[in-house]
């Protein structure tokens, strides 16, 4: 591929678009390096610069003249991406959208609500929560990544279990195609049979496709009980046997999450929580059941002891207060920060189908034992999608530098061996780009480019990610 560094002239034509007060140039050290790194390791990519536009029409003329100008464009939400999506691998225009952060309405008649893309996930769930309303897509870092960035990534979380994954809740939307060109993708239906999904081709394409600048959700009541239980067990394997139990008892529950011990021992000292554990749990499974009356909870509770009793596991822990449940949430959501405070790490985001957990539990245990890495599992084993942190730990900079991609050939060699593909939430980004092939095959692969060259012919819309 073949660009054109941003010129003198270029970058004055480019500040008029947006106004010279919302662009950032790396001479401004200090407001640049936030857009030189999202969540990805440790990975830095400084670009020219930053723009940081109002609305579709701004972002409509920073394409066309980047289109026309063979300049590359990174589009951005928060930078909460484990998968480098938002890096400037080729430099460029980083374009934010972190100026388009308003809820535009929150229809109750329909139960749809419109948004803008840089509108953070948490606060859209409190506002649509108000008025008893429910947006379940929660990701790990739901207080501060954006609703734009989880349709590009096509975002999980724990609750996607019971409620779907974001693209689940997307009737339509209104991007910005790289030529320039600006359309909506659907219509704001719940049933639409009318021509190929656009929407759903957008959700998920990483901003390869386009830049969102509107969305509209479909919503649900809001369930306001809960139970929350944290289930030990002494023997890792059963945890994630228990898992395929659970469903096959008939009972789903709002959100079904494996942590080994390591993960809920690291995220429990980061955290500064003194949840001291007994020494023979080796794994836990954080249960949520949700629905509108606890007398309907408490059964579905008893049934899920009677799954549990044919397992090796320890006390129960049933959060009996607000403060307890958050606590114990709090430890999941933040066992990727701990890892990473703790030491050099690469994330990935395995997903088999669920009754396979057992076998790519025992897999990838088993591979790092051959290549000499550690690995902390954590994840959403509820949807068989477990998160696999290998810590360098041991391994010297050369094992870890020139062997180590072997061994994750190896696991995700095994996630389709055992029918599942090699991201389930983070997307391929980056630093999975290596990797696609094993999951992909050259038909599909071949679709995929060209549905990316029908879209930007030009390949300037965030180039050197996926493929
Ligand atoms: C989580 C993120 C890392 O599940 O996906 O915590
Ligand atoms: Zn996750």
């Amino acid at each position: 591929m073949k660009f054109n560094p941003i010129s003198l002239e270029a970058l004055k034509a480019l500040s008029a678009m947006v106004g010279p007060e919302h662009v950032v140039l790396p001479a401004a050290t200090a407001d640049m390096l936030r857009y030189t790194h999202d969540e990805t390791e440790d990975l830095r990519f400084e670009p020219e610069v930053v723009l940081k536009p109002a609305n579709a029409t701004e972002i409509g003329l920073i394409m066309k003249f980047c289109h026309e100008n063979f300049i590359p464009v990174t589009p951005r939400g928060a930078g909460t991406g484990l998968s480098g999506g938002a890096l400037a691998l080729h430099k460029g225009v980083i374009l934010s959208t972190e100026r388009l952060n308003r809820i535009l309405d929150i229809d109750e008649r329909n139960l749809q609500a419109t948004v803008e893309p840089g509108v953070i996930t948490q606060v859209f769930q409190e506002a649509v929560i108000a008025r008893g309303l429910y947006y379940p897509p929660d990701p790990s870092s739901r207080g501060s990544c954006f609703l734009g960035g989880n349709l590009s990534q096509s975002s999980g979380g724990p609750r996607a279990v019971k409620y779907g994954v974001t693209k689940d809740y997307v009737l339509n939307m209104e991007v910005v195609l790289p030529t320039g060109e600006i359309t909506w993708t659907g219509a704001n239906v719940l049933k639409n049979a009318t021509g190929y999904n656009l929407t759903q081709l957008m959700i998920g394409s990483e901003g390869t496709l386009g830049i969102i600048t509107r969305i509209v959700f479909r919503l649900i009541p809001y369930p306001p009980q809960n139970l929350v239980l944290l289930v030990p067990f002494r023997k890792e394997e059963e945890a994630c046997a228990a898992v395929s139990k659970i469903f096959m008892a008939g009972l789903v529950p709002s959100a079904l999450e494996f942590m080994e011990r390591e993960a809920i021992e690291w995220a429990d000292r980061y955290l500064n929580f003194t949840i001291a554990r007994p020494a023979d749990e080796r794994a836990h499974l954080l249960i949520e059941l949700d629905g509108n009356e606890m007398e309907q909870l408490y059964k579905d509770a008893e049934r899920l002891y009677a799954v549990l009793e044919q397992f090796d596991v320890g006390d129960i822990l049933v959060a009996d207060t607000e403060k307890q449940k958050n606590d114990l949430w709090q430890l999941r959501r933040n066992v990727a920060h701990a890892v990473k405070a703790n030491s050099i790490y690469k994330e990935e985001d395995t997903v088999v189908p669920r009754a396979e957990l057992p076998a790519l539990l025992k897999g990838v245990k088993e591979i790092g034992a051959r290549y000499n890495f550690k690995s902390v599992c954590y994840g959403h084993a509820g949807d068989g999608n477990l998160h696999m942190n290998i810590v360098k730990a041991g391994m010297s900079d050369e094992d870890w530098n020139n062997k180590l991609q072997e061994g994750i050939r190896e696991i995700f060699d095994l996630c389709v061996r055992l029918g599942g593909t090699i991201s389930g939430e983070h997307g391929i980004g980056l630093v999975q780009r290596p990797y696609i092939g094993i999951a992909l095959n050259e038909v599909q692969l071949r679709l995929m480019r060209g549905i990316k060259n029908l879209f930007d012919p030009h390949g300037i819309l965030n180039p050197g990610k996926i493929f």
